[in-house]
């Protein structure tokens, strides 16, 4: 113990030295966001950084990223199809948070093939042009079963986030597999990895001799990529000293987790980041790790379009740009793609669907908020002045309500103005002017016109900006995009219909200024070398068409925020800036200049719709390609405006009317028989447990230490019958939502909500008094708990911490003899293809009956909505097609209709693979995604619903399969998952 303590303290002097050596001498803030010295790690030159930002191969940039989780949408086709949204959003970087539990099921085990093959996801993010943030925890929190860990760390005597050997061995493990995939995959070696997160949100019982350990376990593998942390907040924890990674950031979910009360936003923005990272960290680039994109929602809850309504496009603009505002230039969104916790993904509080209320959906459609998030990137990655800015105070004449932020670039006389309410949740249209100071002279702006804020929104106002061949003076439109188009230059702003708007640029010569539009409300005046126009923002885009100005003529596209969602910016060339201009279409996934034909653009995306374009494209091209189509284009004018219109052309797809089909039924709990042998089941016969539980006298009744960890448990106890007996006292130990059913000799006794029940007004007829009796007891599990403060909660037990009969007196020895049973195989999974979070330990899993080719033809016939009542668990099959021809996407669903008095679960399983969980009882999900990759959607599927009446009887209400919207689609083509069929299922 000396020996360890000693060792201990010398290792964290040795860290500390080496950080004392490694931390600059401290320069002044302006002489930091002057200097162009890069921060480095010494491993690497390719990802630097300083004061401002991130450099990658040198180049500066705002990493604007999103998080997604590849476990969450089981099907590696479709992690494609994400990244390629994201970048469609204008996104330069996705966060992968990498789950241990999901690739081990058990002690030494590892498994990174098919859906675990997470080379394909980098790969998907690589090939569309996407940076790559590694987050292997080891802990990740995010709402999954151990919040990340594997189930078997469960029995681990030692704490987990702590520095000893057990868990060094442990987490040394999974690294050593992980950061195989991690390091081969970084920029140094051509692959998209660019930053390397330890551990996550370690802000609780701290330990930084763990945090050194796993930066030296990283470094050894071979990962050289900048390091990073994200503390739980701006609370300095690991931000210096032992344990710090290259660049502290931090998390923040301002709207909180409450969605049931949409409008609240509980939190004003943070205004005191900027003091916060100067004082804390201000070498290295502000960073938002983890952003509020969206919320989870719980079991119970009120579901996600609420929580869409929370985190919305008002929501984006009010936060984000405040982000800006503060110095925030790194900046990931948590989520951007929710997915699906399938099967036993999810801890306790959260259901299957985690849609997120995320900018992309759960089925993968788009929403405004994910169209709001592009204008932001896009100009991000546009107006690089935005880049290098120091913070001043500007003045307004209505500073008493309008915060505004001043950024003034460092490097040229470009500033920008963050204007925003001061209370986040105002309502109010307030009017408002800026007094900015420019090269080309001060203005209290707008001159002429108005800038309204009306209600939650924030803008962003550049003035004083050299771009392309232009000088702009100022603009209280904001900015979206702007290309040299050859010829001439073309600049897109907007704000919401109606909101006024005035642009100013230099002009060589007030004389020779031409301005054309066929919008009425534009009004131009030319003085002292600067144009002005004041427009109001239309319904549409209006081109605005200004000649000799300055070198280069200036088309300038006046937008009103809804037409702006849909101006698209895709990249014919992401080195050089080069972008294709195209507005209507739902999604514009890519941009290229035709190898054959130099003066043809392909455009891929999706529409849902037949929808009107307006392409604005480069001297030299004349026509467009859109997913292959040549599309017949006008020129509208001749301001290099083409039209033209995208076909929608009705598929004709094809599923079965669930409701007419025919399925097969049989009863699944046999355990309840008293006479049901369960010889082959493990005795529960543990008398001491690693778990946090406390129990009760007699063996521990946790399925945890049998190896069972996922889904449904079993547990039956034997015992002689006395006339002393009077009953059972029983306490079950689960998460939230989870469910116990108690029989005895077979009859129902009941069924609860976790915690204890005592029975004690069991009668003879009950209990035999005589002769031997069985208790069964059915536990449905809804995950393990989260270790979200470093305290092992992670390991509450699954199972029983009381468990005995009443009445009884001078007991020598135990009087219950209790055996457990849960999924086949336990961590010898008996299906590694769909993984250890798949079945749980209902007699039909156990028995194949989910799978594909399971023979039910001895199955009763039966009808959904089931017309009879069911006691127990019950089994139901049917198989169902589905027919989406190429070329179209409509992301399926399968959903329950019932009303909701009657209490049972559902287990869905399509073609074998668990996609959801469904409590009849508690809701608030009825709507399952089912993906393509795991559903065949050119063909026929397998469809198994195992039903667990908590209720003493239950009747499956209505089973309807549809899509969620019907596009016509560029998405990539998905391959069927291979998974084994029943006649593979080992038993
Ligand atoms: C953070 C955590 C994430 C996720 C998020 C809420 O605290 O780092 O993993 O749990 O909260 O969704």
């Amino acid at each position: 113990m000396l020996l360890k303590g000693a060792l201990t303290s010398i290792s964290l002097a040795i860290a500390a030295v080496t950080t004392v050596i490694a931390v600059p001498v401290r320069l002044s803030l302006e002489a930091r966001q002057k200097s162009d010295s890069n921060g480095t790690n010494g491993l690497t030159d390719l990802v630097t950084w300083d004061t401002h930002t991130l450099k990658v191969n040198g180049e500066r940039l705002f990493l604007f990223s999103g998080e997604f989780h590849y476990y969450r949408l089981p099907s590696p086709g479709l992690w494609t199809d994400i990244m390629q949204k994201f970048k469609a959003l204008d996104y330069n970087g996705v966060s992968f948070y990498f789950f241990w539990g999901y690739h081990s099921p058990k002690r030494g085990v590892y498994d990174f093939t098919g859906i675990r093959d997470i080379q394909k996801a980098f790969d998907a993010a690589a090939d569309s042009g996407i940076h790559v943030i590694t987050r292997a925890g080891p802990y990740i929190n995010s709402e999954l079963d151990c919040g990340g860990f594997p189930s078997w760390l469960q029995n681990m005597q030692s704490p987990a986030r702590k520095y000893n050997p057990e868990n060094k061995e442990a987490s040394h493990e999974w690294l050593t597999e992980i950061d195989k995939y991690m390091t081969a995959n970084q920029i140094t070696k051509g692959g998209p990895v660019i930053l390397n997160q330890i551990e996550n949100e370690f802000s609780y019982n701290t330990d930084a001799e763990y945090m050194e350990m796993l930066k030296a376990k990283f470094r050894d593998d071979g990962m050289v990529v900048p390091t990073i942390f994200n503390d739980v907040g701006p609370n300095g924890n690991f931000a210096t000293g032992p344990g710090a990674p290259d660049i502290y950031g931090w998390d923040n979910y301002p709207a909180g987790f409450d969605c049931s009360n949409p409008l609240a936003w509980p939190n004003d923005r943070s205004t005191d980041w900027r003091d916060f990272h100067e004082r804390t960290n201000g070498e290295q680039p502000m960073a938002v790790y983890e952003f509020q994109g969206g919320a989870f929602d719980p079991w119970g809850g009120p579901g996600y379009p609420e929580c869409y309504k929370m985190v919305n496009e008002q929501y984006a603009k009010v936060y984000y740009k405040n982000n800006y505002a503060q110095g925030i230039r790194i900046q990931n969104l948590y989520m951007t793609y929710g997915g699906t916790s399938w099967g036993g993904l999810p801890k306790p509080s959260v259901y299957t669907s985690y849609d997120y209320g995320a900018a992309i959906t759960e089925p993968g459609l788009m929403t405004t908020k994910a169209y709001e998030n592009k204008l932001q990137a896009a100009f991000l990655h546009t107006v690089k002045p935005f880049l290098t800015t120091k913070y001043f105070k500007p003045e307004s004449d209505r500073s008493d309500i309008i915060l505004i932020d001043g950024l003034a670039d460092v490097n040229t006389p470009t500033k920008f103005y963050v204007a925003q309410h001061w209370s986040t949740k105002s309502e109010e249209l307030d009017e408002f002017h800026i007094k900015i100071e420019t090269t080309n002279g001060n203005f209290e702006i707008p001159r002429s016109s108005k800038l309204i804020l009306n209600g939650r929104d924030a803008k962003i106002l550049t003035t004083d900006y050299d771009f392309n061949s232009q000088h702009l003076v100022y603009s209280t439109s904001e900015i979206f995009t702007h290309q040299d188009a050859g010829s001439h230059d073309v600049i897109i702003v907007y704000a919401y219909e109606k909101e006024e708007g005035e642009f100013a640029i230099k002009v060589k010569d007030d004389t020779k200024v031409k301005v054309e539009t066929n919008d009425d409300s534009v009004k131009s005046e030319t003085n002292d070398g600067i144009l002005q126009l004041t427009y109001t923002h239309p319904n549409g885009t209006s081109p605005i068409y200004i000649s000799g100005g300055a070198e280069k003529d200036l088309l300038v596209l006046v937008a009103g925020y809804q037409s702006a969602l849909r101006w698209w910016a895709p990249y014919l060339n992401e080195k050089e800036g080069k972008r294709a201009l195209i507005n209507g279409p739902y999604l514009v996934r890519s941009a290229a200049v035709s190898k054959d034909d130099k003066s043809t653009v392909a455009f891929t995306g999706d529409i849902d719709e037949t929808t009107d374009i307006q392409v604005v494209l480069p001297d030299g091209i004349k026509a467009i390609t859109w997913n292959g189509e040549k599309v017949q284009l006008e020129e509208k004018d001749k301001h290099g405006i083409y039209t033209g219109t995208l076909e929608f052309k009705k598929p004709d797809i094809k599923y079965t009317d669930l409701t007419k089909a025919t399925w097969k039924y049989k009863a699944g709990s046999p355990e309840t028989d008293p006479k049901f042998d369960d010889s082959k089941w493990i005795t529960a016969d543990h008398l001491s447990t690693n778990s946090t539980t406390p129990h009760d006298a007699g063996p521990i009744l946790y399925a945890d230490d049998y190896g069972f960890h996922t889904g449904c448990l079993w547990f039956r106890g034997t015992f002689n019958g006395s006339s002393e007996i009077t009953g059972f006292d029983l306490t079950a130990h689960s998460g939230a939502a989870s469910a116990w059913v108690a029989y005895l000799n077979g009859e129902y006794l009941g069924g609860f909500d976790v915690g204890n029940h005592a029975f004690t007004d069991l009668n003879d007829t009950l209990i035999n008094r005589e002769g031997e009796n069985v208790i069964s007891l059915l536990l449905w599990t809804t995950g393990h708990e989260d270790d979200f403060k470093a305290d092992d909660d992670y390991k509450q037990a699954r199972g029983f911490t009381k468990a005995e009969l009443l009445g009884v007196t001078n007991q020598t020895t135990w009087p219950i003899v209790w055996k457990v049973q849960g999924n086949f195989g336990g961590e010898d999974l008996a299906d590694p293809v769909r993984g250890p979070y798949n079945e749980g330990g209902l007699y039909g899993e156990r028995n194949g009956w989910h799978l594909p080719g399971f023979p039910d033809n001895d199955w009763e016939d039966a009808k959904i909505p089931e017309s009879k009542e069911r006691t127990g668990v019950s089994w139901y099959r049917t198989t169902f097609d589905v027919n989406i021809p190429d070329g179209y996407d409509a992301p399926m669903s399968l959903r329950y209709v019932d009303d909701t008095k009657s209490r049972y679960r559902t287990l869905l399983y399509v073609n074998g693979w668990n996609l959801g969980r469904y409590a009849n009882d508690l809701g608030p999900q009825t709507q399952y995604y089912l993906p393509k990759g795991i559903l065949n959607t050119q063909g026929e599927n397998t469809l198994a619903i195992g039903v667990v009446a908590i209720d003493e009887a239950a009747q499956l209400g209505q089973v309807i399969l549809e899509p969620y919207d019907v596009l016509q689609s560029a998405i990539p083509s998905v391959e069927l998952v291979d998974s084994p069929g029943y006649d593979k299922r080992q038993q």
